[in-house]
């Protein structure tokens, strides 16, 4: 279904309707979560109200909020705080979407939002999956199709008729042309240049600057410009240094 861009400012966030704002649990405390509950606090539509975390110490404080426990204690704390919404702030692809599959298995009432920062620009025509988050900045082209849980992190960009797989990501300042397809589980990484018409298989990385301008295959890390295969992975191999949370 079609998704309009929010058109919820800071500013009326700050306004007195912040009292009607539906509860949001956020699992995994990383950095990437504070970006994500930066552009929820901004979007005004959750108030949140901690972070699940099997890495730290329950009580622990991150930015303004308190880990409130661990994964196996999430169907607790939402029955008791009557929390149905919750958002998976865990950067790795592949460790996000295990975690989703456990949460559900544990909570399967629980209902995943999308979170669109405000400076977001989603085309009319776009779709955008369940859990997915798009970041500052970040911009969705027409007939573009996203996927569940995927991330597109700030100042990223995929033009007209592109599609992201489920789980998928693109890193900040990643851009790629029309009619590019991202892969299930998949991750670009940071300022990565993806040609028109480019297919990137499932569970591949591409690193950190690279220029694709040709085809790449599953389960692979390609880099350079142009880009190359430049070694084969396995699916959970780690990239990013969020696996150790919320196991
Ligand atoms: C590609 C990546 C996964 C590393 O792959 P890898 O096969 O483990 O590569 P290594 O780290 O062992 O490095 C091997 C060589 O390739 C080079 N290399 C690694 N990544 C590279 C890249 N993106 N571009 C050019 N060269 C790169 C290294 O410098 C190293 O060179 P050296 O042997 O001369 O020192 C990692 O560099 C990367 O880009 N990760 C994505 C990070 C990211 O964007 N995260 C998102 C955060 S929001």
């Amino acid at each position: 279904m079609p998704v309009k861009p929010p058109n919820v400012t800071s500013a009326e966030a700050q306004g007195p309707e912040r009292a009607a704002l539906l509860d949001l649990l956020v699992i995994g405390s990383s950095g990437h979560a504070s970006v994500l509950v930066d552009a929820i606090e901004l979007a005004g539509r959750y108030k949140v109200v901690g972070y699940l975390d099997d890495t730290r110490v329950c009580d622990t404080v991150r930015g303004n909020y308190r880990v409130l426990g661990g994964l196996n204690d999430a169907p607790t704390i939402c029955a008791e705080r009557h929390i149905s919404d919750v958002v998976i702030a865990i950067g790795d692809n592949w460790w996000r979407r295990r975690v989703q599959q456990k949460l559900s298995e544990k909570c399967p009432q629980l209902r995943f939002p999308k979170i669109l920062h405000p400076s977001a620009i989603l085309a009319k025509s776009a779709e955008i999956g369940e859990g997915t988050v798009i970041l500052a900045a970040s911009h969705v082209g027409p007939a573009s199709r996203v996927g569940a849980f995927c991330i597109l992190n700030t100042g990223s960009s995929i033009d007209h008729d592109c599609q992201m797989e489920n789980f998928s990501s693109i890193g900040p300042g990643t851009f790629a042309g029309g009619l590019a397809k991202i892969g299930e589980c998949s991750a670009i990484g940071v300022g990565a240049c993806i040609s028109d018409r480019i297919s990137i298989g499932r569970h591949t990385v591409v690193g950190t600057g690279a220029v694709v301008v040709r085809d790449i295959p599953d389960l692979v890390v390609a880099y350079g410009n142009p880009a190359r295969v430049k070694r084969s992975r396995s699916e959970g191999e780690s990239y990013v240094d969020t696996k150790k949370n919320c196991s």
